[in-house]
């Protein structure tokens, strides 16, 4: 009796795995499904980055269906209001779940791994263990500065990213989104080498966190610069950018520098919409092997 009822469930297993394609035809599921993860953004404008992120994501995953996470609960309030939805975490995992995929990728799209993403890494744990027996694993790809390797490419990317705009001898400060006391900052000096690597003319400072504005002008003060380009660090150009960094309040970076004899030059661009950046995050994607289902196990 129990072999007939296997035998008889088979073809409804079967069934089960198949998913109506887009165009009503017969199409297998998809085994696989990414959930990209940002903090969000209500910036229409700086939505841009997380666009350029999607596209990069297509191209590297075609077929596998993408859903977004914001962990900001303000945000997805505010966007909500607006008649755009964008679900937390269990949400996104639900959505895959529906979709019939069984190996979830949830990558982070912050630059460091400091208190969002140790907040994101637990969320995503606990939506993980609710939805143990809808997956087979639910990897956690790392934020964007995660190596060394990573410093040096992002690095590039940024310099690249004015090399048609920014003449010889012209310097570039960009804002990071420091933690006062956080393990973040500490990623960010080693960014901040790698960044002093490519180009001695690159400086880094913070808003939140422990590498100030006066440090930073202090490093600046240090190279023969009269004319400085303003880029944040971050993955999105959101308020921090718009305000704190090129805004025309006398607090703002771009307005101390012109205080401070400085011709400055603010670009309003997320790093995420630089696709070199979105390649990092799908190669972190492609590598990580942090399944959340599986106890880690020392051989
Ligand atoms: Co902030």
């Amino acid at each position: 009796m129990a072999h007939l009822r296997i035998l008889s469930t088979l073809p409804i297993l079967a069934l089960l795995f198949l998913v109506c394609g887009p165009a009503g035809s017969w199409a297998l599921a998809p085994r696989e499904g990414i959930l990209l993860v940002a903090f969000g953004t209500s910036v229409p404008e700086a939505a841009r980055a997380f666009t350029t992120i999607e596209s990069e994501y297509r191209e590297a995953f075609p077929d596998v269906p993408i859903v977004w996470a914001y962990t900001s609960q303000i945000i997805r309030k505010k966007l909500a209001s607006q008649g755009i939805h964008v679900g937390g975490i269990a949400q996104g995992l639900d959505d895959l779940a529906a979709k019939g995929v069984k190996t979830v990728y949830i990558q982070s799209l912050h630059m460091v791994a400091g208190e969002e993403f140790a907040a994101l890494a637990r969320a995503a744990l606990l939506a993980a263990k609710s939805h143990a027996d809808q997956f087979e694993a639910v990897y956690l790809g790392r934020p964007l500065l995660e190596s060394d390797e990573d410093a040096a490419l992002v690095a590039k990317a940024v310099k690249l990213a004015l090399a048609s705009r920014r003449n010889a001898g012209e310097g570039l400060a960009l804002m990071a989104h420091g933690q006062e006391q956080g393990r973040g900052d500490l990623v960010l000096r080693g960014a901040r080498g790698a960044l002093a690597e490519e180009d001695p003319l690159i400086f880094l400072g913070t808003v939140e966190g422990s590498r100030s504005f006066e440090d930073m002008l202090g490093d600046v003060g240090k190279k023969p610069v009269k004319k400085i380009w303003l880029m944040p660090f971050m993955v999105v150009a959101g308020e921090h950018a718009r305000n704190d960094l090129a805004g025309e309040e006398p607090d703002s970076w771009a307005s101390r520098l012109r205080q401070a004899g400085y011709e400055v030059q603010p670009t309003i661009q997320g790093l995420g919409e630089l696709p070199a950046i979105g390649k990092i995050f799908v190669q972190h994607t492609r590598s990580t092997r942090d399944n959340l289902l599986d106890e880690p196990r020392k051989p």
